[in-house]
């Protein structure tokens, strides 16, 4: 039906409306001072948000802009860096620090699986030279479906003194990441998850740890240049001309954020996410994470029944009821698909869409006991 369509991708995510109409407007001028006093209070809100007292640079890319950003200021050629991967957003890092020309190390889990603090702090003793410089790691990977404990890791890469790099393009907003209080070292994060605003803008924040590694750096980036973003955030200003109908988007889901509060809204991302869990289980239909210690908050992944595909799947929800959710990436290509509950969704939003899925599936020729999923869903986001 048109404009009946329901984004469950782990990003771009729905949009408010009013979010939607800001962006409808005439541009203003990127150095009038109209804008300023929109930029001043977006950077304040933008440190609400990450939980820093630092600069929350605002990029006008997509988030891997703002992950080369953080590799392209610190990282010298040669460096050693070591990526922690559980999936594809983790290997991102390793091939942009390679790029870079850094050393670069993996640790890898199992796609599925959670990076083990011991096997970190195995590695990070072993370093007693000091060698690793960075470590990159996903705090949600939003290809798997799962959330790193990144208080825990950080905690251990902070005991030995690298830099932490972290992404938290699907956390930051949706799952807790407190960047101060924890100490990570750099986050970045983009504009179409969390924030409910379209894709084109893209956050990083920086410690003064890491801005000594700035400023050792002997070849910064140009466009995405730290210290000229860090002048012009001190200005209320961006370096280059920034994406001003984003930015007034942002200014109104900013409002929205902050109506909710943090707490309330992690808690509705994992009142979300536990529902669902509940409600495939419910179906007979396996989780690609059956760990629940480790399961994202922000996107759920999801194997097919025997004899029913992805692409089966993905299309009847699309075709026969508006609702798109995302295939599998890389090797997990239509062996699994992934619903993503991040950003601008509610428990009406969810509950439509599992009873979606139950007639989907029952379309598609999969037994399904028609509405228990969804009463089971309903009583697990109640209890919640
Ligand atoms: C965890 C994670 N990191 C990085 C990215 C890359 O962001 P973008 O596609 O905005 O460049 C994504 C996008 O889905 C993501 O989910």
């Amino acid at each position: 039906m048109k404009d009946k369509q329901f984004l469950m991708i782990p990003g771009p995510t729905p949009v408010p409306e009013t979010a939607l109409l800001a962006m409808a407007k005439h541009p203003m001028g990127h150095r009038s001072a109209e804008f300023s006093d929109v930029l001043k209070e977006v950077f304040e809100d933008l440190k609400w948000v990450f939980q820093t007292e630092e600069n929350v640079f605002l990029y006008t890319s997509s988030g891997t802009g703002a992950m080369e950003a953080a590799i392209y200021n610190l990282v010298n050629p040669g460096d050693k860096v070591l990526s922690l991967v559980i999936g594809n957003f983790g290997e991102r890092w390793a091939k942009i620090s390679k790029m870079r020309g850094a050393d670069v190390e993996m640790i890898s889990a199992d796609w599925g699986k959670a990076i083990d603090p011991a096997v970190l702090k195995q590695r990070l003793d072993q370093d007693v030279n000091k060698e690793i410089k960075f470590v990159t790691l996903t705090h949600n990977e939003t290809s798997t479906g799962v959330t790193n404990d990144l208080k825990t890791l950080n905690e251990i890469i902070q005991e030995h003194g690298a830099i932490s790099i972290v992404d938290g393009v699907t956390s930051v907003g949706a799952i807790q990441l407190k960047m101060d209080e924890w100490k990570v070292d750099v986050v970045v994060s983009g504009s179409q998850k969390g924030f409910m605003i379209p894709p084109g803008l893209a956050f990083l924040a920086c410690s003064k740890k890491a801005w000594k590694a700035y400023e050792n750096c002997k070849c910064p980036s140009f466009y995405f240049n730290f210290g000229a973003y860090k002048k012009s955030a001190a200005e209320f200003t961006t370096p280059y001309t920034p994406n001003i109908s984003l930015i007034m988007a942002l200014g109104e889901t900013m409002k929205m954020m902050k109506a909710e509060g943090l707490e309330n809204m992690f808690d509705r991302h994992a009142r979300l996410a536990a529902g669902l869990r509940t409600a495939v289980r419910r179906m007979g239909l396996k989780l690609f994470v059956e760990d629940d210690s480790i399961a994202s908050n922000a996107i759920t992944s999801i194997l097919p029944p025997d004899g029913i595909t992805v692409p089966q799947i993905r299309k009847t929800l699309s075709k026969d009821f508006d609702i798109v959710v995302a295939n599998g990436q890389a090797q997990l290509e239509n062996k699994i698909f992934r619903m993503g509950h991040l950003g601008f969704v509610s428990e009406r939003d969810l509950i439509t869409a599992i009873g979606s899925l139950e007639m989907a599936l029952t379309k598609l020729g999969y037994e399904v006991p028609k509405g228990e999923a969804t009463t089971a869903a309903i009583k697990t986001m109640l209890k919640a």
